[in-house]
This record gives structure tokens, sequence and C-alpha cells, in this order.
């Protein structure tokens, strides 16, 4: 159908009205959407705000004490002065933002409801099992093996592979950084000596990380003329250890916090790093993945590049042995990607299903 074609599509045919099929029932709406414009937030609610600059200083556990409680608090935090250039986001913005502004024709030979494909246009949140569709169109791009997946990635806009390409070695680089504070944050040893053998396999699932599995994804908002009918992505949680998410200057993103939806304040150069299930099951449910969703607004359209990292699909997910004890016992069943593809395809929607049945 029409819809399948994505929102983009859906605008350009000049819509005046949200369609019926994403119109989501009255209990469902947001409802912080005043004349089309995202409210912010009430009072001062800001996420923790982390200065990477201080991490390798005479600061570092104050640093990481910080990251250790934001985990905790709030499972997800901005991160400032991490290191990669501006250029290099500018350049990743601009690029999916050309991207998406490509003709119909040029986009279209990309869609596939196949979630198997390295390359693949999308729209909604999942195209084959969603009732509602969402306000989103994206571009997925498997990043790993580079060597393999390189050649299937959009040859238009020309210079689309080379900017993405480095923007993917920056991020993967910056959270095997993150990855090594949240070890720590976490009291797990980071010597070679003395280590035991259940220090051994703690390290060795965060080992894995370095080959791990990475998945960017090229969301686009557009403007919606009735955006209190409708979200971009509904409330969902990430698999994965974390994501690394840059969002441009217009609000949307929304984190549920102590039951209430907040909104992440755009900081430009920041990343918005969020914990996962993954880094829930290995954390052994110390740090918890958090629910989010983003709301759309009827006047401008918003990019966001989602960068997810996780262990390579093969390798099981279990809490680190070092996190389990007598008072803390195991909080969640080994699991693995086969297993979360087949309740991602079995299951409805539904927020966090994914890790209440691997509890
Ligand atoms: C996402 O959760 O995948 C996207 C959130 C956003 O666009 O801010
Ligand atoms: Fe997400």
């Amino acid at each position: 159908s029409q819809y399948h074609k994505g929102v983009k599509h859906l605008c350009e045919t000049g819509i005046r009205n949200v369609p019926l099929r994403y119109i989501l029932p009255v209990s469902e709406r947001p409802n912080q959407i005043v004349q089309g414009k995202l409210h912010m937030n009430d009072g001062n609610f800001q996420l923790p705000i982390i200065d990477f600059s201080e991490l390798y200083g005479p600061k570092r556990s104050q640093v990481i004490s910080s990251l250790s409680s934001a985990c905790e608090n709030y499972g997800f935090f901005q991160v400032v002065n991490h290191g990669i250039p501006n250029e290099v986001l500018n350049n990743m913005m601009d690029v999916a933002k050309r991207f998406f502004e490509l003709p119909l024709a040029e986009r279209e030979k990309y869609m596939s409801a196949d979630v198997s494909k390295s390359v693949r246009y999308g729209t909604s949140f999942n195209e084959l099992k969603d009732s509602v569709f969402c306000w989103r169109d994206f571009l997925k791009l498997v990043c790993h093996p580079p060597a393999d997946v390189l050649s299937h990635w959009p040859s238009s806009p020309v210079d689309l592979r080379e900017l993405a390409v480095t923007y993917a070695k920056e991020t993967k680089f910056l959270f095997l950084m993150i990855m090594d504070a949240i070890r720590e944050s976490l009291g797990l040893t980071t010597t070679t000596k003395n280590m035991t053998a259940d220090d051994q396999d703690d390290d060795q699932i965060l080992n894995e990380l370095k080959d791990g599995n990475q998945l960017m994804i090229l969301n686009f908002y557009p403007p919606c003329p009735e955006p209190d009918l409708t979200f971009g992505i509904r409330s969902h949680s990430d698999y994965g250890f974390f994501t690394l998410l840059l969002q441009d200057d217009v609000p949307g993103l929304q984190i549920k916090h102590q039951g209430k939806w907040l909104t992440v304040e755009p900081i430009p150069g920041a990343f918005v790093v969020n914990v996962g299930d993954q880094l829930e099951i290995f954390s052994n449910g110390r740090y918890k993945s958090v629910l989010h969703r983003a709301l759309v607004n009827s006047y401008k359209s918003r990019i966001s590049v989602v960068s997810l990292h996780s262990l390579p699909s093969q390798y099981a997910v279990r809490p680190a042995k070092m996190l389990i004890n007598e008072t803390n016992p195991r909080r969640y069943k080994d699991t693995d990607f086969a297993t979360f593809l087949d309740h991602l395809k079995s299951c409805d929607y539904e927020e966090k299903g994914f890790l209440e049945s691997r509890k």
C-alpha cells in the first residue's frame, strides 16, 4: 500500500490530515503537543551531563561515579567533550538530510521489509506488524563487517558511504570507551593479574563487544499535520548494550522517568546515551534499559542518527558472574540475538516484553 512507501512520500502527496492508519486510540496519544509544538518539561528536568574530557585525568573516579548514578537513576545521560570532532557529527547529520531529500525513485531502491538486509529503508516501527503506523522513515545500515556490507550501502548521495563509515568508526570507538568506564562503574576487574575464573568469564563477554554488532539507523520525522494523534516512534527499549544517539536541534525524544514522560533537550554536539536490554541483563538488573519514544510536530522535520552496539549475534548474553551472589541472585536467563528476533517476530507490540520474557 501507499503507506509502505513511507511518511516522507505521504507528505509529498499533499495530505492535510493524518490518515486513519496512523491514528492512535485516544488513551494512547501524546498529551504534550500544544498547538502543533512539543511542550517542554515543566520544572527543571535535565538529563545528567557527563563531561568525558575528565575521563582520563585526575577526576576519573568522579566521572565513573556520575556515570554509575546516571545509569542507575535514569538509564540515560548526555555525553559532552567526547572527542569526536564536530565536523564528523555535522557531516553525518548533513548527509542523512541529503539522503532523505532524494527523490522517491532513489530512496525506493532500498525499501524492504526484510529485516536481515544490511541496508534497508523502512517506515513506522515494524511495518509488517504495526497495527497503527508511526510517523517515521528510516534508513538502517548494518556496519559490520565493513568489507562485506559497505558495497550495499546507498551510493547516493555520493559521499554517504565515506561520511557514514567515518561516523561509524568514531562512534564505535566512543562506545568502547564508554563501555570500559561502565565496566569500572560496575566494579568489574580491569587488570589481568589475579583474575578469577569468573572475572575472566565476564572479561570475555566485554571483549566480544570489540567485534560486536553495530547498526546505524538514520531517522527522519517529517512535519505532521496533526502531531497529537500519533508518534514518530512508540515507546520501546533498545536491544543491545547501549545506544549513542545524535539528534538535531528539534526536540522530540522523550524518556520515561519515574512514571513521567520527559523531553530530552537537544544539546549541540552531545550524544544521548541509553542503557539497552543487553546491559540490563549483563549488569544483572543494576542498570535498567529505559523506555523512550519520539514525538513529532507540525512545523519542522526532525532527524536523529542512532548507533546501536551489541554482542555478536551468536553470542550468549547473560549476567556477569561477578555480579551474582547470595544477596543478589541471577535475575535473567541466558539469551541471544536469535531469541530476540523470534520474540520480535512473534509478539505484538509491548513495552519491554522481551526482558520480561527473560526473567
Ligand atoms: C529511537 O529510539 O530509535 C529514536 C529516538 C529519536 O529519534 O530520538
Ligand atoms: Fe530507541
